[in-house]
């Protein structure tokens, strides 16, 4: 029996990156998925991959920093699906800044969708987990989390936060049934990493993309899959004794020096 087989899982940002692997590794599982996320086009097309391979899943246009597109995507999914059984609050936007560059408004967006969407999610959709017997939530943090990262002031905070949220989250929901962990990768090959090339290195991209490589110990960055197969393990019930931990992923980041 595959691992996923018979289980609905939502999928923030799942149109791009991370997301799409998390959401074919599930749907190779026996998931259904329902794909949230802001760029029609791109979870359009992760949808028509999954299909090609016999996979089911289907996406919906949602914003997660806002209740009202929250709602109306989980309702979305009930109608498609049924109850979801997994959440994968995934959905995650970049910035560069120190505490003294970051305008406040690049601040706020960051924790707009990183933080409030992680709890947009959570707070609507946990409620339909808990009713149908409980599940698995699953939250995308970084080892920006965990470490100090040069001109991410914003974006680590958004993921420190991603990390407790998932202690509290385990903590409370322990007795309905709710396991909850966070991934912490390093640096992923997806386009969150091109586009940040493209915005901040436009001359020397290949230069820097080789530069940003070499920082990981094992020599390259994480290829999307590599995350998808660790959070396929965490949302099954072979992990069924897996909550309130955080998992790097970083080919040797944060413990291998030299
Ligand atoms: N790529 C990396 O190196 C890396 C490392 C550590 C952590 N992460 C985290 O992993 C997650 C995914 O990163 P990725 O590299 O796959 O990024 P990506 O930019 O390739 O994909 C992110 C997806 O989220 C969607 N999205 C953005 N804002 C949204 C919103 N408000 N509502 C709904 N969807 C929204 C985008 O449309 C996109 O499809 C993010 O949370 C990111 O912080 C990435």
């Amino acid at each position: 029996m595959s691992q996923l087989s018979g289980k609905i899982a939502i999928v923030t940002g799942g149109g791009s990156g991370i997301g799409r692997a998390i959401s074919q590794s599930f749907a190779s599982g026996g998931a259904s998925i329902v794909i949230f996320d802001l760029d029609e086009s791109a979870a359009d097309k992760t949808v028509s991959v999954i299909q090609a391979r016999g996979g089911k899943a289907t996406f919906v246009k949602c914003d997660v920093s806002r209740a009202d597109s929250v709602m109306e995507a989980l309702r979305f999914c009930q109608s498609a699906f049924g109850q979801p059984n997994i959440l994968v609050n995934n959905a995650g936007i970049a910035n560069i800044g120190t505490a003294t560059t970051t305008s406040e408004e690049e601040f706020d967006r960051v924790m707009e969708v990183n933080v409030k969407g992680v709890y947009m999610c959570l707070h609507h959709i946990l409620p339909a987990m808990i009713e149908n017997g409980g599940g698995v939530v699953l939250n995308m943090s970084s080892i920006a989390a965990v470490t100090g990262l040069k001109d991410r002031f914003a974006y680590s905070a958004s993921k420190g936060a991603v990390q407790t949220l998932t202690l509290a989250v385990a903590a409370d929901h322990l007795d309905e049934n709710i396991r909850c962990n966070a991934i912490c990768p390093a640096r992923v090959h997806t386009p969150f990493v091109d586009g940040y090339l493209e915005k901040n290195y436009p001359d020397n991209k290949e230069e820097m993309f080789e530069k940003l490589s070499a920082v990981q110990p094992i020599g390259r960055m994480a290829k999307p899959d590599e995350i998808g197969k660790l959070a396929l393990y965490l949302c099954s019930d072979d992990a069924s004794y897996v909550t309130g931990q955080t998992y790097n992923i970083d080919g040797g980041y944060l413990n291998l020096r030299g």
